[in-house]
């Protein structure tokens, strides 16, 4: 199929964008892209295009802005229930670490989630799913955490896996079994870390090779936080995880500045998620680093607070940011990168085209798919996204609405129009 008189044919050409280099759109104005199977055969100009490829099945983009689909760089997408009864605790006054300490937040969530019936599970993920996608989202990393025991971890992963595979959405699983300290090691932290280190993780590698032996093998991420897991814990996991091949992610510096972003790049990390607290050493250290830094706008928003990732300094430090929703009950239920990015413009500072390539090639980069994903080149997979508008700075500007028209995935047209 041949898109062509894209008003705005935003390309992303040319790799991540690091530090100040983020931002470069690569417009291409009257702009066309042809994709055969399911990679991008060629991109350029309508006039180019159109007289190059004289046969192909046409798709008319004016008045339309095509652009990558978006990269959701986290999520926790799979659980069950909802903690509606919390919020107004929170409305009340209550805070979310509070909450958590006295048994409820994740843990409220890991109870439901346990019990929750496989078929039941699995219908309210997709269901999210299908919404993200439909917001624009065309791959979205996705993590477990909501069983913290081996077999409810085992099935969240599983319910990724089968999402993946029935679903247009490409989900990127990773294993947070240390998403908290379960109920019943509340006395016994560190008997729990012990328990992920020597005993989930071998079992979550050999399921993995055993179920999806085409994959690289997850995601391993840790919730480092004061009243969670402290450094030395967070080192520990991440560690072993490393030694057994696994890649790694950390939820660093999201109420407090525990030193996991300088860890992320001391162990070669992929990504180190939250970072509102870090303080401006560690940034300098995440920074030098190859370590995706990513800001997740909606969870201080979703929480009422103030601070944010501080995003100008991570870019004059020359760091690579991205963008994800941190889609999750507790702190942020939505899954709408359009929000993100207008959040990032008003919260962290960005410019639009800065959150876009934040959301795209950059949100690609961590979770190591920039290779195939995130930008409209020649090779690359054929996910893409056809807004209602001609200009892309409306993405920013207006908020809460829906600019997807269309949606491609792997060469496959949604038209939602
Ligand atoms: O990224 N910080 C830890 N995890 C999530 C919240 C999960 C929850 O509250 O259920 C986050 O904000
Ligand atoms: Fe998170």
């Amino acid at each position: 199929m041949l898109i062509h008189s894209a008003s705005q044919l935003l390309t992303l050409y040319g790799g991540t964008q690091r530090g100040k280099k983020l931002g470069e759109l690569g417009i291409i104005s009257n702009g066309a892209l042809l994709f055969r199977g399911e990679k991008i055969q060629a991109v350029g100009t309508t006039k180019e295009l159109l007289s190059a490829f004289p046969k192909e099945e046409l798709f008319d983009a004016r008045g339309c802005v095509v652009m990558p689909g978006f990269v959701d760089a986290h999520t926790h997408l799979v659980w069950a229930g909802d903690r509606a009864a919390e919020f107004k605790m929170r409305q009340k006054g209550k805070s979310y670490m509070e909450i958590l300490a006295a048994g409820g937040g994740i843990l409220s969530t890991v109870r439901t989630t346990r019990i929750a019936e496989p078929t039941e599970l699995k219908a309210q993920t997709r269901q999210r799913a299908r919404e993200i996608f439909r917001y624009g989202t065309t791959t979205a990393e996705a993590k477990s955490g909501y069983g913290l025991q081996l077999s409810t971890e085992l099935r969240l992963l599983e319910v990724l896996v089968q999402l993946d595979a029935e679903m247009p959405l490409q989900i990127v699983p990773t294993f947070l079994g240390a998403h908290t300290i379960p109920e019943e090691f509340k006395e016994n932290p560190q008997a729990y870390t012990d328990l992920v280190c020597e005993q989930m993780l071998p079992a979550v590698k050999d399921w993995w090779q055993s179920h999806v032996p085409n994959l690289v093998l997850p995601f391993v991420d840790v919730f480092c936080e004061q009243g969670v897991f402290n450094l030395s814990q967070s080192r520990q996991i991440l560690a072993k995880a490393k030694k057994l091949g696994f890649p790694l992610k950390i939820h660093a510096d999201e109420f407090e500045n525990l030193g996991g972003a300088k860890l992320a790049a001391e162990l070669g990390a992929v990504s180190a998620d939250h970072l509102v607290k870090t303080s401006n050493s560690d940034i300098l250290a995440l920074a030098a680093s190859d370590t995706v830094a990513v800001g997740l706008p909606c969870t201080p928003f979703g929480l009422g607070e103030k601070d944010y990732t501080p995003a100008k300094k991570i870019l004059s430090a020359e760091g690579l940011l991205a963008l994800g929703s941190d889609l999750n009950p507790g702190t942020a239920w939505c899954g709408n990168m359009q929000f993100v990015i207008a959040l990032a413009c008003r919260t962290m500072g960005l410019t639009t085209a800065q959150a876009i390539a934040a959301s795209t090639i950059n949100a690609a980069a961590a979770i190591s798919l920039q290779d195939q994903i995130g930008s409209l080149e020649k090779g690359k997979q054929a996910d893409l996204l056809i807004l209602n508008v001609g200009d892309y700075r409306n993405l920013g500007y207006r908020f809460g609405m829906n600019l997807v028209r269309a949606v491609i995935k792997k060469g496959k047209l949604y038209d939602f129009k």
